[in-house]
């Protein structure tokens, strides 16, 4: 199949659920253009904000990323997954087990009164030491009745960070979602202005769960029933 199918997919069942997409029209001052997908869908070394496209056929060993939110009864969902395609590589395996451990790393460790340099620490930490690479450019965010609230919650731990971290609370809602590249972490932009992939050509996983904070840790907003 193609991409744009999945994007027909996901438009069909966003209007049925009453609910408005998130990622069409939204504006970057690097691209031209809004983005005109109502989903990113990002293939191999793409790491984000892939368009959906007739051209994008998926094939046997690729794997796809997709990144999906929208708003319902005024508040923002947004969540993301990669998926192999058919038969894939050992190491594009390991690259997706791997992503998806450290978004439930963070899942696990978030609760009142942690500060996010600690589950940061514990999610690069998960990644490195898997012989992969935490993008440094893009990073999980605050959401609400916005896509993106403060604060901003990279997947590393940065001076910056450190300098102004996070202490988590009851009630605080967080788009956690490493990027979790097989080689460096350097990225660049395509010509498209939206679409971004590894600088080196090696693929790229994708995990995201809007994650609401409690009492004694955390709902999974966004986990399929
Ligand atoms: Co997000």
């Amino acid at each position: 199949m193609t991409t744009a199918y999945l994007e027909g997919i996901a438009l069909r069942m966003t209007a049925e659920a009453g609910a408005e997409a998130l990622f069409k029209g939204v504006r970057s001052p690097q691209a031209r253009m809004p983005f005109p997908g109502a989903i990113c869908a990002s293939i191999n070394e793409q790491v984000v904000h892939g368009i959906p496209s007739e051209s994008v056929v998926l094939r046997e060993g690729d794997i796809l990323s997709i990144d999906f939110g929208v708003r319902r009864n005024g508040y923002c969902g947004d969540a993301a997954l990669t998926v192999p395609i058919g038969t894939i590589s050992e190491e594009h395996r390991k690259l997706i087990d791997v992503t998806r451990e450290v978004l439930e790393i963070a899942i696990k460790r978030v609760r009142p009164g942690v500060r996010w340099s600690e589950v940061a620490g514990k999610m690069q930490r998960h990644a490195e030491s898997a012989g992969f690479s935490v993008v440094r450019d893009f990073v999980g965010h605050g959401i609400g009745t916005k896509m993106h609230e403060d604060p901003k919650v990279p997947n590393f731990v940065s001076d910056e960070l450190l300098a102004d971290d996070i202490l988590l609370a009851e009630g605080m809602v967080l788009a956690v979602e490493p990027m979790i590249n097989a080689g460096g972490y350097g990225v660049r932009t395509l010509g498209n202005g939206w679409t971004v992939a590894t600088r080196d050509g090696r693929y790229s996983a994708h995990f995201e769960h809007t994650i609401a904070i409690t009492k004694g840790g955390c709902d999974v907003l966004t986990r399929e029933p």
